[in-house]
Parts: C-alpha cells; structure tokens; sequence
C-alpha cells in the first residue's frame, strides 16, 4: 500500500514537470475561434462545437510565393489563429517566409514564441541577439534541408545570401505569436517616440533620428 502511494506520487510529480506548457493546455478538443463573438478573453471565444467543418482546421496557399517587391526584399506568409480558426488555444502557428536575393526579414522578435525554421530552397543567413548584459550575436548560414531555433522573445532576424529566391518554413509555439519589428516599433510609433530620447538612445544627432521617423 505504501509502495503504491509512493508510485503514485512519483508518477504525479513528474506529470506535474513534464505537462508544462506556456500557451493554457486546452481544456476540450478544439476550440475553434469565432471572429463574430463580442466576449473579451485571453485568446478568441470558441465556436459552437457543433457547428465546426474541415475548413476551420484547414489553410491553402502556403505553397504560393509571398510578393518580395517591397523595401526589404522579403515575405512572410503567416499560418495563424487570423488565417487558421482552428488554432485557437492550441500554442501552435506556421509561417512561409520568401527572400529576393539578399532581402532580409529585418530584426524583430515574438514576444509569445520561440520560432523553429527550416529552409526548403535556397540559403539563408540567421541570427539572434542574447538578452543584456551580453548582446551575443547567435549567427549561422543555413542550406537547404537545415533547421535553426530563434529562442521565445529574442530579437532575430534573416537575410537570403544566395543569387536566387529563397524559401524558409518556421513553426512558431504560440497561435498568435505577434511581432515587433525594432525598427517600426522605435521609429514608426504612432504618435512618435520624442526624437531627443532616441537621439540619446542611439547615441546621434537628433536630424539622424529625424530623418528614421520619417521613414518609418
Ligand atoms: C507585388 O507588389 C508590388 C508592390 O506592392 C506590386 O506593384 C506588384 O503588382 C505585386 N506583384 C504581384 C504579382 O502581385
């Protein structure tokens, strides 16, 4: 008897351990998102089970490529609980990415996600950026058929290094993992940071901060 309680709290303490996720566990089997509901909760209320089909577990496109003609030469084609109702609450997203030759998914991170890629055509050049003190630049080009790991929260980035296109699928722990990009969130604002404390942040002249608004 005291053998099978000992077991037993064994087995719970590991379960406890070993069932840890960040997004809730789901409670239910689904809980596909209804864009209609008016109730506010952390996520998106759930459909009437009974009134889901195939089509809210399901998503067509992502072998289509995204249009690179834009400043940054990249695409990113999301799989999200926006374009997926049925990933609502499950932790899980997918993304297509496409490079023009040297473009770049320029420096951003998830705040809800950590990002696992694999590039399926082409090459692709990655890094992340460890937290303060140490600003490590994690960097490493990576080759058809290769998988890199962007850790949740960190700031990374992509650049294409080859002469043709590049494509690259990532799978992200969140369903709505979100993303800020450093440039647009510190330059573009809405309203503006005052350019004097970017002045300082960055260490230039107030024009250079100037001139980065107007950009963004
Ligand atoms: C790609 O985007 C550019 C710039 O917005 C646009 O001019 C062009 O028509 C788009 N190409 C396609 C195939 O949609």
């Amino acid at each position: 008897m005291a053998k099978n309680i000992l077991l037993f709290s064994v087995v719970a303490l590991s379960l406890c351990c070993f069932a840890f996720a960040f997004e809730p566990s789901p409670l239910q089997d689904f809980c596909v998102a209804d864009a209609a509901a008016s109730g506010r909760v952390n996520g998106v209320a759930c459909k009437n089970p009974m009134s889901v089909s195939a089509d809210d577990f399901s998503f067509s496109g992502l072998h289509l490529p995204g249009n690179t003609s834009n400043p940054v030469g990249s695409r990113v084609t999301p799989v999200t609980v926006v374009q997926l109702p049925g990933l609502n609450t499950l932790g899980i997203s997918l993304v297509r990415i496409d490079f023009a030759p040297m473009g770049i998914n320029p420096p951003h991170t998830h705040p809800r996600a950590t990002e696992i890629l694999t590039v399926v055509e082409g090459s692709l050049e990655v890094g992340f950026i460890t937290s303060n003190p140490d600003n490590k630049h994690i960097t490493k080009v990576l080759k058809k058929g290769d998988v890199f790991v962007f850790p949740i929260g960190l700031v990374h980035f992509q650049r294409n290094v080859g002469k043709e296109n590049t494509v690259a699928i990532a799978g992200l722990s969140s369903q709505n993992p979100g993303v800020i990009t450093i440039a647009n969130a510190v330059f573009g604002s809405k309203p503006d940071i005052a350019s004097d404390i970017l002045a300082k942040a960055f260490q230039v002249d107030k024009n250079i901060v100037d001139q980065l608004q107007a950009k963004f």
